[in-house]
């Protein structure tokens, strides 16, 4: 395992016209590929409510979904992005990669939420080499943690350029999120083959399905069980990721407390395709937060770049979006088009991939561990 560094722990990158991030906070694929190439991703994405795992073959022409599994997590194991109980969360990963019938031990995940920065900014334009040495320096100026205890990675968004000054995709995670993911990794005996950021992942994935979403000012929002993460794309680059600590929980117990209804019910109606009454209730409080974070998440963009231009389009995705009736009720709210989001759209899925699943039911909640399989092997 490669161990961690107070600074780049591996080579920065430099993206092509347009970006595609190849940001990662950790990278052990040089070295695996050593041992010969893989053909197969396997992405997991530790969920608060659930643990999914994508598996994507990439030794054809265009990657292929060859098996999705999907293993709901006791309550409480992981709360806020923190994993509480690290036995009951391996021993759901486990369970997970088995019902995939997945047996490499090299797995794709990420880590997320308020201990990961990502920032645009603009640097005197130099070499690679010397960025790097920068990088730190400039680190400290845009990143609220204290240096030594962070993970870097970093993206000359523009390498061919000409003018005095370059634009870099800067990534910083305090190292005890990424140490604490490959805990519970390490204990379910996988050895991750890279450790990716969320926001990263869900860029992947939107790339593929939405080609649309890479122009302009989006927002993919990823309404998960305990959080919903806010991702501002310009033209294409992420360059904002916020979390609020909103989700289908909060749906569910609002449900059962201010609507009277059981747990049951109140998870029915979320999972379910019909708009209801106490739906709508509980919606116009919990989706005026959500859409409270996206207008903060734009206002802050329009504060802090010089160029960006006003949000244009909000996809959402994750067990939230499925929501009846809250895609709608943002969209009204925010006076923008909102569109609920399938990673199923431009990709190639192998017959049988999702088994039993009922697609249309889990499509959504996939954008992430599908977004974390299209890394590319080695
Ligand atoms: N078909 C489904 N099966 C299971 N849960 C579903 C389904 N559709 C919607 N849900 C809801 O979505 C939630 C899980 O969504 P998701 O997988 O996006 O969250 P998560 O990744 O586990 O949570 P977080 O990202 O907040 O840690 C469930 O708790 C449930 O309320
Ligand atoms: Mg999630």
């Amino acid at each position: 395992m490669v161990t961690g560094r107070p600074f780049a722990p591996y080579k920065g990158r430099t993206g092509g016209a347009r970006c595609k991030p190849t940001l990662v906070l950790r990278d052990r694929r040089q070295l695996m590929a050593l041992f010969g190439r893989k053909k197969t991703t396997v992405g997991l994405d530790i969920g608060s409510g659930l643990i999914k795992v994508a598996v994507i073959d990439h030794s054809k022409a265009e990657p292929e979904l060859i098996k999705v599994a999907i293993v709901p997590l006791l309550a409480d194991a992981i709360v806020e992005g923190e994993i509480m109980d690290p036995g009951i969360v391996s021993e759901a990963i486990t369970g997970c990669l088995a019902a995939a019938g997945v047996t490499t031990r090299d797995v794709v995940t990420a880590v997320g939420g308020r201990d990961v920065i990502i920032k645009k900014i603009q640097i005197e334009r130099v070499k690679e080499q010397q960025a790097r040495e920068l990088m730190r320096w400039e680190a400290e100026q845009h990143v609220p943690f204290d240096m030594e205890s962070v993970e870097l990675d970093f993206q000359i968004l523009d390498p061919d350029g000409e003018g005095m000054e370059m634009n870099v995709l800067l990534v910083a995670a305090k190292r005890e999120l990424v140490e604490a993911k490959l805990r519970v990794l390490s204990e379910a005996g996988l050895t991750p083959a890279v450790v990716d950021v969320d926001a990263f992942a869900l860029h992947n994935a939107f790339e593929v399905n939405y080609p649309d979403a890479m122009t302009g000012v989006v927002a993919l929002v990823n309404i998960g069980h305990e959080v919903t993460n806010i991702n501002i794309l310009d033209e294409g680059v992420p360059i904002l990721t916020r979390d609020i600590t909103v989700g289908t929980r909060r749906f569910r117990e609002d449900l059962q407390r201010e609507r009277g209804l059981s747990p049951e019910d109140a998870a029915a109606l979320i999972q379910g395709y019909d708009r209801s009454p106490h739906l709508d209730a509980v919606i116009e409080g919990r989706g005026e937060e959500i859409a409270v974070g996206i207008e903060r998440a734009a206002a802050f963009l329009a504060s802090s770049s010089r160029s960006a231009g006003a949000l244009r389009a909000v996809y959402l995705c994750g067990g939230g979006s499925r929501i009846p009736g809250l895609p709608d009720a943002l969209g009204t709210r925010l006076r923008l088009q909102v569109e609920q989001a399938n990673p199923l759209t431009n990709l190639r899925v192998r017959d049988g991939a999702l088994e039993s699943l009922v697609t249309d039911e889990v499509a959504p909640l996939l954008m992430l561990p599908i977004g974390l399989a299209l890394r590319q092997p080695n």
